[in-house]
Parts: structure tokens; sequence; C-alpha cells
């Protein structure tokens, strides 16, 4: 459960919608699905045997079989990754506190669409280019994460957040009986399941590969981590099917909310420019504004993914923070104030290139959306590919076959073709994914 807890986050239920828009719809969908398949579980599973089996940290993982050979450098770009992904991922979990403060306070939904034209399109894009508001949430959700590393509450706040997690499902379900009965629905559903293969370009392949890999949490050091305080007695195979699933159902359903929604309040005109990061926060305080008690379930929904969100940087601080005390040997209160001050400085980075820095480029992408493409698109896949190597190549077959079938105990049949995937399958992919990209 705290494995699916940590896979199922902004990755789903934020970033997937804008992806799906920005990759033209049905055929990012189908895509990303063979994505999880063909390469999200073998890697999770590579990811699990070896963490299981080591029981190690993300260095002394990759260490344990090699240890005069510099492998445990992919542990490295797993945390650059984490690094990086942390520093736009605490602004979008600021956004989401903001909005939980706006549903709260009735100031989201004041003076939109009466007498004046403002819509919530207009109402995120000034959260976003703000200067100071979306700097002072981003510092709320990091002064929480500091709160809560220092007072070593985070299995308090995990457990709260696993027993709402579900309650953020039901209400997924519910907004999702909404949106299909609004008129027009079904020009959004034909556009999220109805495929047109023509839209397809090597980065739409690139993006649903990074995609897969963010929802998932792979390439990220976390499941290896997750894996350690894993019993010998859990069946992997299940288990990263069961994480796949949940992943990919949060996903199809937000899918199933936000489109019918764009189709039917014909959003986002003369917004262009958000479509690739505000989608959730324009279209569902518009469902929300269509249900009687409006505010209120505005505002449990905002706390539920603000919740998700935060209790997903702890996992990946956590990464950071237990290397700077291995590697360096700091106290825990050291690495995490300083983690977490040196985010002080890159998250409102992010947060000013979406407003007054949006006209600083580098290879035409703003900080945030630069942070945010180079980690997921790149630096997540590489380490997935050196980690099915070195599981696939260096570590010995028996120690993987053992942790496959909880030792010959469950599916014996199905770890070699599992191991063939790891072998050859995910790295021939994912390396097709990459020269493809660079023609
Ligand atoms: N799978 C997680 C998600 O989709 O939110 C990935 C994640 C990203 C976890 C960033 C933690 C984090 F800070």
């Amino acid at each position: 459960m705290a494995t699916v807890g940590s896979a199922v986050g902004l990755g789903a239920v934020w970033r997937f919608p804008n992806q799906v828009q920005a990759g033209g719809g049905a055929a990012f969908l189908l895509i990303y699905v063979a994505c999880l398949l063909i390469l999200g579980i073998p890697v999770m599973l590579a990811e699990f045997s070896l963490g299981r089996g080591v029981r190690s940290d993300i260095i002394g993982d990759f260490r344990r079989f090699t240890p005069r050979q510099p492998w445990w450098l992919t542990g490295g770009v797993s945390l650059l990754a984490v690094y990086l992904i942390n520093g736009f991922y605490m602004v979008v979990a600021g956004w989401t506190l903001q909005y939980f403060w706006g549903s709260v306070t009735g100031s989201l939904y004041e003076g939109i669409g009466t007498e004046s034209s403002l819509t919530f399109a207009d109402r995120m894009q000034d959260a976003m280019t703000d200067t100071w508001s979306p700097i002072f949430w981003t510092v709320v959700v990091l002064l929480l994460n500091i709160l809560i590393l220092l007072r070593g509450v985070q299995k308090g706040v995990e457990k709260m957040s696993n027993l709402l997690m579900p309650l953020l499902f039901i209400l997924l379900l519910i907004l999702c009986g909404v949106t299909l009965t609004l008129p027009g629905a079904s020009g959004g559903i034909s556009f999220f399941l109805k495929p047109d293969f023509s839209a397809v370009t090597a980065a739409t392949c690139v993006n649903a590969l990074g995609q897969s890999f963010f929802s998932l949490s792979l390439g990220m050091g976390i499941l290896l981590t997750y894996s350690a305080y894993f019993p010998d007695n859990v069946n992997l195979p299940k288990t990263s099917v069961t994480v796949a699933g949940c992943t990919l159902l949060v996903s199809v359903l937000m899918g199933l909310i936000v489109f019918p929604a764009v189709a039917s309040f014909g959003l986002l005109s003369g917004h262009e420019s958000m479509e690739g990061t505000a989608l959730v926060f324009i279209t569902l305080p518009e469902v929300f504004a269509r249900m009687p008690g409006c505010r209120v379930w505005s505002a449990i929904f905002f706390a539920l993914l603000a919740i998700a969100a935060i209790t997903s940087t702890l996992s990946t601080s956590e990464v950071c923070i237990k290397f700077f005390q291995d590697r360096f040997g700091w106290s825990r209160n050291k690495s995490v104030i300083i983690l977490l001050l040196s985010l002080c400085v890159l998250s409102p980075l992010c947060s000013l290139s979406n407003g007054p820095l949006s006209s600083f480029r580098i290879c035409g992408m703003n900080i945030f959306d630069l942070f945010d493409n180079v980690s997921t698109n790149y630096l997540l896949p590489i380490a997935a590919f050196l980690t099915c190597i070195y599981v696939g190549w260096k570590v010995p077959r028996g120690f993987l076959h053992d942790q496959l079938t909880d030792r010959g105990a469950t599916l014996p049949r199905l770890a070699p073709v599992i191991v063939f995937f790891i072998r050859y399958v995910a790295p021939l992919l994912i390396l097709t994914v990459f020269i493809y990209s660079l023609l």
C-alpha cells in the first residue's frame, strides 16, 4: 500500500492530462500503456529485486556485486533526477495548497463568470505568473517538509495518507460521474480514447516513456529504497502489477474527468500557452462550480491532492537525505536543513520561470519545463536503462530468480520471461526511443 501511495501522486493526477493534451490524445494514451507494460513493469521488478535482495541504500545496492566498478553512478543519476524533480514538484504542490486555501476562503470562485468575463484559466494564469503568491505557497510546502522530516513523523504522515488516498479515489469516481454526463462530453471522450496515429512523433514516444517512469516513480531510487523494507514473502510480480494498475486507473480516471470538461466548457481558448502545465487547475474548478456545495468539494479535493503531493516529496527528500548522511557523514538534521534550504532557492526559481523570468529560456524552455523535461525524459530513462543492465547482466542469475519467484515458490515459469525483458527488451527499447528522438 505504501508503494502504491508513493507512486500515485501528481504524476497521474496533474502531469498525465497535460501530457495527453500535448501528445494529441488517445495515441499518447496507447503508447503510455505500452510503455507501462513493456518497460514499466520489468524495470520496476528489476528495482524491487535489487532493493529487496541487497537491502541497502541507493548507492550500496549498486556496490554489492561490483564493488570495484562505477555502477554506483546509476544511483548518482537517480539522485540528480530526484533533486531536479523536487525543484518543480514543490511548486506544483504549492499550487494545490493555494487552491485549497482559495476554496476555503472562497476567493478561488469569486467574480468568475458573473458580470466579468474572468475565467478559471485567467485565475490560474494569475496564480502561476504572479511573483510572490506561488513562491509563498512553495515555501509553505518546503517548511512543512522540514517540519515533518525534522520531527521524524513521516511514518505518521504516510499512514494518514494511506487512509486518505482511497478517499481521493472515491472523489475522482464521483467527479467522473459528473463530467461524463456534461453536455458535449463526448468530444472530449473521443479525443482521449480514439487514437489518431498521424499525430505521433518521436517526441510523443519520449514523453510517454518519461511519463511512465515518472508516474511509477522509476529511476528515482524510491522503489529501491522502499523494497528494502519488503518482507521476504511479498510476491514481487504481483506487487508491480498492482502498482502499475492503480497508477493507470487513476490516470485514466483523470483523463475521463478533464477532457469531457474541456470539451463541454470550451476551455483553454486563448490560453494555449498554459495548456502544458495547468489543465487540472483550470478544468476541475469549472466542474466544482457546477456541483452543489462547490467550495466544500473543491476544498476536500485540493486538500487530498496537497497531501498526496507532500507525501510524495517526503519520499524523494528522504532519498537525498539518506545519501547526505551516508556519503558525507552529516547528521540527519544538517542533511534536512541543507537539502531544503537549497530547494528554497531552486523551487522559487522554477516558480518565477512561469512569470517574471519566463523570457529566460534554455533550449526554448523555461527553467520549470527544462527541469521537468531533462529529469523525466532523460535522467529517469538513463537510470532505468543502467539499472536493467546491472540487474540483468551483473547480478547473479540465481539471486534474481530467487527474488522473482520467492525462492522458487511462486510463478517459476514467469521468471525467465521477466529476466528476458530486463536483459534485452527494456534496455533495447529505451535505447531505440532515444536514438529515434535524436534523429
Ligand atoms: N510517481 C510519483 C508521482 O507521480 O507523483 C513520482 C514522484 C515525483 C514522487 C516526485 C515524489 C516526488 F517528489
